[in-house]
């Protein structure tokens, strides 16, 4: 018995329930209705990776793992309770936080073991190490500039693409000369700086608006490197973790490269962003026409057919529970109301799904842009709740436009648009919504919150003679 049920087969079978959780984690959060049992599955599956891991006989003294255990909870506690419009950033400090673990753990590999390091061996550390590097120094900057603690616009210099790529090539080649030479110790530090040098440089000439995206790249590289330790360190739960990692966030990247119309390499080294004449808020003069709580509550009162569009300022205000009360009292008097989601709407992917499902809205009234666009032209009332660019038409008519080829929800062909934000300011993308400037659009000033609790008073309180 004792020698059926060893450590070693304890943790084999541990490993692998973890491995299946993983795996099922991934499958079951690409539906909102099996989204929770995903969070559930990957938890577990963690919990299960790091109790198997305690067991492993290589352990000599708990002390070090007690404290790291500590440390790890006083960091990681606070980092799970930031706001939802925080996560991207929260997301690049986890990646930043894993990559620098990838990090060490390659580099006291490679000490322990070297000079005689197989060559497999070399190529699989020195791999871990330089994704490693940079990794953390990029997802360092990436959440550096989405907390807006470094300046979010593109910094660029001429020859900047050709520099960066020759210290990336630098370090590959350091690389290869060490897998046939492991016993040039003092070339080691080369395969470590430069990367972490690579990985500023490479956000910086990368706008804020392209970061969700390269920080899901970065995701990618974290996981791939991951994979790496797991041959380094002969653990099969790290190389499938780390390769779904690295494979889950590379669909990411490209699906969201998609939805804004961008390749990766102009995500990569497009400087999107740098050349944005921004149009802030009160200078612009063309004028608009805007309507009260009242009037607006009296448009969506006598409309068959409304289709809510909500956007970042639905996150910032937090609206979404208003809009749950909007959504009762407008389907109570008969009226048919959807809720058209673009890609990219928040600063995450799946952000109005994941605050609308909050609120309780049915998923099935939550229509993707493709199944909402055809619906626009019947279509009483398009109400945009503190969405900005994906509802901008420049993206379909204007090629000057920095957003130009960018697939939007065509609100500006329902018959009317009401456009709930504070004021005439700019969305992420810094550029004028010439949406706002139809005969058919109504401003709706105001906090998406306070508005839509405005519009669903004047509803109730209108009972009765509507
Ligand atoms: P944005 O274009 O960023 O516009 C949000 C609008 O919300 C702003 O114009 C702002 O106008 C308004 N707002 C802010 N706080 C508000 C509040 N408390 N109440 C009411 N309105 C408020 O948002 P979007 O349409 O959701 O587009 C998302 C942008 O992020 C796109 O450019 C997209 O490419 C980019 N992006 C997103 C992702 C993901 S994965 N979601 C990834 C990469 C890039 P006021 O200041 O006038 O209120």
């Amino acid at each position: 018995m004792t020698s059926f049920l060893s450590t070693d087969l304890i943790i084999e079978i541990t490993y692998l329930v973890a491995t299946a959780l993983f795996i099922l984690s991934l499958k079951w959060m690409s539906s909102p209705t099996t989204a929770r049992h995903g969070v559930w599955a990957g938890e577990l599956g963690m919990l299960l990776a790091v109790a198997g891991t305690l067991l492993n006989r290589g352990i000599v003294d708990y002390k070090w793992v007690a404290i790291a255990l500590v440390l790890g909870t006083i960091i990681g506690v606070p980092l799970g309770k930031v706001q939802m419009t925080a996560v991207p950033q929260r997301t690049a400090l986890s990646h930043a936080f894993g990559a620098l673990c990838v990090t060490l753990v390659g580099t006291a590999e490679f000490y322990l073991r070297a000079p005689n390091v197989p060559r497999f061996m070399m190529s699989v550390l020195s791999m871990e190490v330089i994704l490693g590097s940079l990794t953390f120094t990029g997802s360092l900057m990436a959440a550096g500039k989405l907390q807006e603690i470094l300046p979010q616009r593109p910094i660029t210099y001429k020859g900047q693409n050709i520099v960066n790529l020759g210290m990336l090539a630098a370090s590959v080649g350091v690389a290869a000369y060490l897998v046939m030479h492991p016993d040039h110790l003092y070339l080691f530090p080369i395969i470590l700086v430069i990367p972490l040098l690579f990985g500023v440089m490479m956000i910086v000439p990368i706008g804020g608006a392209d970061m969700p995206t390269v920080i899901s790249l970065l995701n990618s590289y974290a996981g791939l490197s991951a994979a790496a330790m797991g041959f380094v360190l002969d653990s099969k739960l790290l190389i499938v973790a780390g390769a779904l990692d690295g494979a889950s966030g590379l669909i990411l990247s490209v699906n969201m490269s998609k939805a804004m119309n961008r390749s990766f390499s102009n995500v990569l080294f497009g400087a999107f962003g740098q050349e944005q004449v921004a149009v802030k808020g009160g200078q612009e003069t063309r004028a608009v026409r805007s309507a009260t709580p009242e009037e607006a509550a009296g448009i969506l009162a006598a409309a068959s057919k409304v289709v809510i569009v909500p956007g970042y300022g639905m996150a910032v205000a937090q609206a979404q529970h208003k809009v749950r009360e909007l959504y009762d009292n407008l389907t109570k008097r008969g009226v048919d109301v959807k809720f058209g989601i673009h890609p990219v709407a928040g600063r995450m992917p799946g952000h109005m799904n994941v605050l609308l499902a909050e609120a309780d809205i049915p998923y099935d009234k939550l229509l993707d842009m493709d199944e909402i666009n055809g619906e626009f032209p019947q279509t009483d009332v398009a109400l945009i709740i503190g969405a900005n660019d994906v509802t901008n038409p420049a993206a379909r008519t204007d090629s000057s436009s920095p957003i130009f080829g960018m697939p939007i929800l065509d609100v500006d062909k329902a018959r009317t648009v009401m456009v709930i934000k504070r004021s005439m300011g700019t969305g992420f993308a810094g550029i004028d919504n010439p949406l706002y400037y139809l005969d058919k659009t109504l401003m709706l000033f105001g906090d998406a919150k306070n508005f839509v609790g405005a519009i669903v008073r004047e509803l109730s309180g209108g009972d009765g003679h509507g």
